[in-house]
């Protein structure tokens, strides 16, 4: 069978504090617009669901212009609209789907629902516009059954890829998620919002050793569970424990704390993806000898250097193949990810056209496990 040729699709994602537009081509990126409100949600120490609403309201044309205009197309050459429509905050997504639904309607394409998650974990598949071959075929550069890892704010979750568009969650988090922990973290130490970025770079000039904060769900059999909040746990009681000791905190002091944390944290995830490769069986019920050769990972916390490193290293060790996206613009919350997402849902004739686009609806709690044809 040849594959159709791709067509043009319009992506939007509003499910947090970031209004993404994007334009893609099959794999290919023609433009990916990302406008975070993340400074505005700092002074709040988290994510405020009415401002965020209000600001995808107030900017969401204005970005699917740029992402137009970057890419070098007109709304008539779009032959599909995708959109997130879950997991995320209802508010935000209602404000990416009505207008993902106005806009199919106008333009009478198809439209597209797509899963955050399923975006993150396909992000490492995206390629830019200028590279060869814009055909996508179901598959291409992946060899399925393969594993997909999502380390984000919101999700640490490693998914069975059984074929793209058929997932199982393997393991996911029984509490925060990476990010959150890192971010949690972060304040603790008085570091700025989002903080896994400012965690990351202090842990640099710090040593693991000074202060020993305990390894999660060590010595447990049980490892398909990942757990941050017994290490963010024992994180807030030393730091109350150095406070009250009166010493002034120095900079090497939270230098060192930042480092324990995160190696701590990137330990537990490093263990629980491991032993869940090793052993293939039954867990992946792959049958004997099977293994997996590809690990797409996508989500916020793909930013830290450590953290690749030591997947790289792991997927050495393993004999696998770990994939990141190619651009720091997909790690983070984006549209191109759910542009790619949709250019396969498309191939499989997934997609709602005129008066079905009502099926469209938000989806705050949706999980990669319960995405179904249309
Ligand atoms: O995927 P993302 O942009 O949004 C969600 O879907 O949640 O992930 C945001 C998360 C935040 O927790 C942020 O602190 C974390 O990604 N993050 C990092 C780094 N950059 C962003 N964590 C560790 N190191 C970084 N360099
Ligand atoms: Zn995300």
């Amino acid at each position: 069978m040849t594959p159709k040729d791709p067509p043009l699709i319009l992506a939007i994602d509003t499910s947090c504090d970031e209004t993404s537009v994007a334009i893609t081509k099959g794999l290919q990126v023609w433009s990916n617009v990302v406008w975070s409100q993340a400074a505005l949600h700092a002074k709040f120490g988290g994510v405020m669901p009415s401002l965020a609403q209000r600001m995808h309201e107030e900017r969401i044309d204005w970005v699917i212009e740029r992402a137009l205009k970057q890419a070098g197309y007109g709304l008539t050459d779009m032959g599909a609209i995708a959109v997130t429509c879950g997991p995320g905050l209802a508010i935000a997504l209602g404000v990416g789907i009505s207008k993902a639904k106005k806009l199919a309607r106008e333009w009478s394409v198809p439209l597209i629902p797509i899963n955050h998650i399923e975006g993150h974990i396909l992000s490492p598949l995206a390629i830019s516009s200028t590279s060869h071959s814009p055909l996508l075929t179901l598959g291409e550069g992946i060899t399925c059954p393969a594993l997909g890892l999502v380390v984000s704010g919101g999700h640490t979750e490693l998914v069975y890829i059984n074929k793209i568009g058929e997932y199982k969650i393997l393991a996911e988090t029984q509490d925060d998620a990476l990010g959150e922990a890192l971010d949690k973290a972060a304040r603790m130490l008085g570091l700025g919002y989002p903080g896994g970025a400012f965690l990351e770079k202090l842990a640099r000039e710090g040593n693991t050793h000074t202060y020993p904060l305990p390894l999660p769900m060590a010595g447990r059999e049980n490892l398909n569970k990942f757990s941050y909040s017994g290490l963010k746990t024992a994180m807030w009681r030393l730091t109350q424990e150095m406070q009250k000791s009166n010493k002034k905190m120095t900079k090497q002091m939270t230098c060192d704390l930042a480092a324990s944390f995160q190696d701590m944290a990137f330990r537990h995830l490093i263990r629980v993806v491991k032993r869940t490769m090793t052993s293939p069986y039954p867990l992946l019920n792959l049958g004997e000898g099977f293994k997996v050769k590809d690990l797409l990972v996508g989500g916020g916390v793909v930013a830290n250097v450590e953290l690749r490193k030591r997947l790289r290293a792991l997927g050495k060790e393993l004999g696998m193949t770990v994939r990141f996206p190619y651009s720091k613009k997909l790690i983070g919350d984006n549209a191109a990810m759910i542009g790619v997402a949709a250019g396969y849902k498309f191939q499989r004739d997934e997609y709602l056209e005129g008066e079905e686009d009502e099926k469209a609806d938000r989806k705050p709690r949706w999980r990669i496990d319960e995405i179904k044809s249309v």
